[in-house]
């Protein structure tokens, strides 16, 4: 990845002339069957960008209650965008589209808010990396359809769902209106995401990205290694799924709620088991007060995952 780093070719992005960005931009739009894709420095400043073309200021968007959107971008599309939201609350973060139908407002003038998108998280992260069944995403786009509202995907690690089912990239871009994806996470590039849509919402998105200072010039060595990563590092993401099952099994966890990369595990004391898991050598984080959450990536062996499995388990099971 360094290598193709070093070797790429590159040009002015804020003009539109780096031929590394564009062909990674082709590509990833390409992937999904959309028009067009923009390149960002980071999955949160994508789904601004994407959120921003279908949810107005003084609009709303609906989500799952845990969705990155609202828990860990930090305010971002109030602050921004000026949108609002609303959520439903499901444990392992699915569509509940009774509980969408029910939520959803349609433009009513000076008296409600209206609901302009639908966002939802594929993986989803504080759900434990579940994947969203294709069944329920087509679903909800029949139903957003039918009502003239938007579908937005907070895929930054859509790449885990592909691998995890097999649902080819293009079923996900067929049944969305725009995806934020990562290639800085499970794909192992050191920065990269884009924001994938339809021509007019990149460009609009280029006009936003560049005001909220995203506008970048040689950037084609980061590009190139988003290349590389998409080359590279896709099919094996199977393999950080596998060590993330070793891991819950070894917790006790019911392996079939670890459908990707992610593992949160119940615990007596979040802080603790962080703590003591560190002095094994395990680094995991807490996500609640008795909550912790674990991820497998392509820095992470079977070795490591064996031993991480040891230490948590006797941990999680101090009996053990
Ligand atoms: C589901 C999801 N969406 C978006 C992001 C944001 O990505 P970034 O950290 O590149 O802003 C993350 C980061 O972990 C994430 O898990």
């Amino acid at each position: 990845m360094r290598k193709a780093m070093a070797d790429a070719e590159v040009g002015d992005d804020v003009y539109s002339e780096d031929p590394t960005v564009i062909e990674l931009q082709e590509r990833v739009a390409g992937l999904f069957g959309k028009e067009a894709a923009l390149f960002t420095p980071t999955g949160s400043m994508a789904n601004v960008l994407a959120l921003a073309a279908l949810v107005g200021p003084g609009q709303e968007v609906l989500c799952e209650s845990r969705a990155h959107i609202l828990r860990a971008e930090l305010g971002a599309h109030g602050a921004i965008t000026g949108l609002t939201s609303r959520t439903w609350a499901h444990r392992r973060g699915q569509l509940d589209l009774a509980a969408i139908e029910d939520m959803y407002a349609p433009d009513m003038g000076p008296f409600f808010v209206r609901t302009t998108a639908v966002s939802v998280e594929n993986t989803h992260n504080f759900a434990g990396g579940a994947v969203l069944p294709l069944e329920d995403l087509k679903a909800l786009r029949a139903w957003a359809d039918s009502v003239g509202c938007g579908v937005h995907m907070d895929g930054a690690r859509i790449w885990n769902a592909h691998v995890a089912t097999g649902v080819p990239l293009e079923e996900y871009g067929a049944i969305t209106d725009s995806l934020a994806v990562c290639l800085s996470k499970g794909l192992g590039a050191p920065i990269g995401s884009l924001m994938v849509g339809t021509a007019d919402q990149v460009d609009e998105a280029r006009v936003r990205r560049k005001r909220m200072g995203g506008g970048m010039r040689q950037v084609g060595v980061l590009a190139a290694a988003g290349l590389y990563a998409l080359d590279h590092h896709v099919e094996r993401l199977a393999e950080d799924h596998a060590n993330a099952r070793l891991i819950a099994e070894a917790c006790g966890m019911d392996p079939a709620e670890v459908e990707s990369n992610i593992v949160v595990i119940d615990v007596a004391s979040a802080p603790e088991v962080v703590t003591a898991a560190a002095e094994h050598g395990v680094r995991i984080g807490a996500v609640g007060p008795r909550r912790v959450r674990l991820l497998t990536h392509l820095d992470i062996s079977r070795a490591d995952a064996e031993r991480a499995a040891r230490a948590l388990a006797a941990l999680v099971h101090p009996s053990l």
